[in-house]
């Protein structure tokens, strides 16, 4: 628990698995940053320069990667867009050439998939759910099929909160000669990882949920290193050899492993948001913030089967299958949610009846669990959440 390093907002929040809560190191980062420029102007640039890869480092212990596997930069959406070009690039006549997603994906992977399915003339499948909220390993292992070229999963699915077998299934991918990528988005930060040890061959993530470096921080790529070497499809200057890439030479030398699928220019005070929040983690254990964070869940579970009867367990219970986030369900979640941002709990709604509430192992009391617990007894018994105000856009 390392709430000390966090500036918390007022009230009980709950969601942190949308957007991470600000480390103190981040705001310092920043302003640092700002410094730079207010002081050194475009000399700043002598600091800025490597600033992206000078990070890959702390973020490749996120992951469990080498650090020149993993980049800081784009977006989840940008950088699978930019692997996928890569990586994915059927021959005409090739039999092996459709894609595989999931269909409770989150939707920007499900539209990037499908421009790289439209894009070859494939087809883009999607593994259906049984429950609508979870994924069955078996119905997962029925779509990886000898004409599937690449399958993309999430570690953990954003409603449910159910966690993948990320080696397992990377593993069973691999053996039926299909390249496996993982959107890691609502597992970075919350639950170990070992992308390298897998061998998955890619993985994008965000490092706005429980990394907590800010909003829109870059994001996160993952490439193995055994497909390190090769073109990337999409190039752009900062991805060009840092030694030389101010030699302006129009022949695109690309940088060693992840660096290379950088595009343009990173945003230096945004990265600056990602340079502190690593700061936080450089003090911690993956592996202690995970069985923090599965003693929160754990606690949150009992009480709500104690307390919330009307409220249906989304969440996997099982520690191995469960993820940072629980999700429970009632057809009134939206004005549920509604009602505890107006008592100061701050959760989120997920379409169409999903209340996520997300303690969050490195900030997230014990009370605030007990406090959410009782406010939403409360609301259920006097039905005072049937009054709550409309929301904004962001629910
Ligand atoms: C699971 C998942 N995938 C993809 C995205 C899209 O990420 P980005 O906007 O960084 O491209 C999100 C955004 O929250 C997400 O939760």
């Amino acid at each position: 628990m390392r709430r000390d390093l966090f500036a918390m907002p007022p009230g009980i929040y709950m969601d942190g698995n949308s957007l991470g809560v600000m480390p103190h190191a981040a705001r310092e980062a920043v302003l640092r940053r700002l410094d730079d420029w207010q002081h050194d102007s475009v000399h700043g640039w002598d600091k800025w320069f490597g600033l992206a890869e000078s990070l890959s480092p702390g973020v490749a212990r996120l992951v469990g990667a080498l650090p020149h596997e993993v980049m800081a930069t784009g977006s989840i959406t940008s950088n699978l867009h930019s692997l996928m070009a890569t990586l994915y690039h059927p021959q005409p006549g090739d039999t092996r050439r459709h894609l595989v997603a999931t269909s409770l994906d989150f939707p920007s992977d499900v539209y990037a998939m499908q421009s790289w399915a439209d894009m070859h003339g494939a087809e883009l499948r999607l593994i259906p759910s049984r429950d609508g909220q979870t994924l069955t390993t078996e119905d997962i292992l029925a779509t990886l099929t000898d004409d599937v070229a690449v399958v993309l999963l999430p570690t953990v699915l954003y409603r449910s909160g159910q966690l993948l077998d990320i080696p397992g299934l990377t593993a069973e991918a691999q053996a039926r000669g299909i390249l496996i990528g993982w959107d890691a988005a609502h597992s970075v930060g919350s639950v170990p990882h070992d992308l390298h040890g897998s061998g998955a061959d890619f993985a994008v993530w965000c490092h706005y949920k429980y990394v907590n470096a800010g909003p829109g921080a870059p994001g996160g790529l993952f490439l193995h290193e055994r497909h390190h070497g090769r073109m990337p499809a999409l190039r752009g200057w900062w991805g060009h050899d840092k030694t030389s890439q101010f030699e302006m030479a129009h022949n695109f030398r690309p940088a060693a492993g992840a660096g290379g699928y950088q595009l343009g220019t990173p945003p230096v005070l945004a990265l600056a948001g990602l340079e502190g929040a690593l700061e936080v983690f450089a003090t911690v254990e993956m592996e202690d913030i995970r069985t923090r964070s599965l003693a929160l869940t754990d606690h949150l579970i009992a009480l709500a089967d104690a307390h919330l009867p009307e409220l249906k367990m989304v969440t996997p219970r099982d520690h191995a299958v469960r993820g940072g986030h629980v999700a429970l369900a009632h057809p009134d979640a939206l004005a549920l949610s509604v009602a505890l941002r107006e008592r100061g709990i701050i959760p989120d709604f997920r379409q169409p009846d999903i209340l996520r509430l997300a303690p969050v192992a490195l900030y997230t009391t014990e009370a605030e669990i007990e406090e959410t617990v009782r406010v939403l007894r409360d609301l259920l018994d006097t039905g005072s959440y049937k009054a709550a105000r409309e929301v904004g856009l962001v629910t």
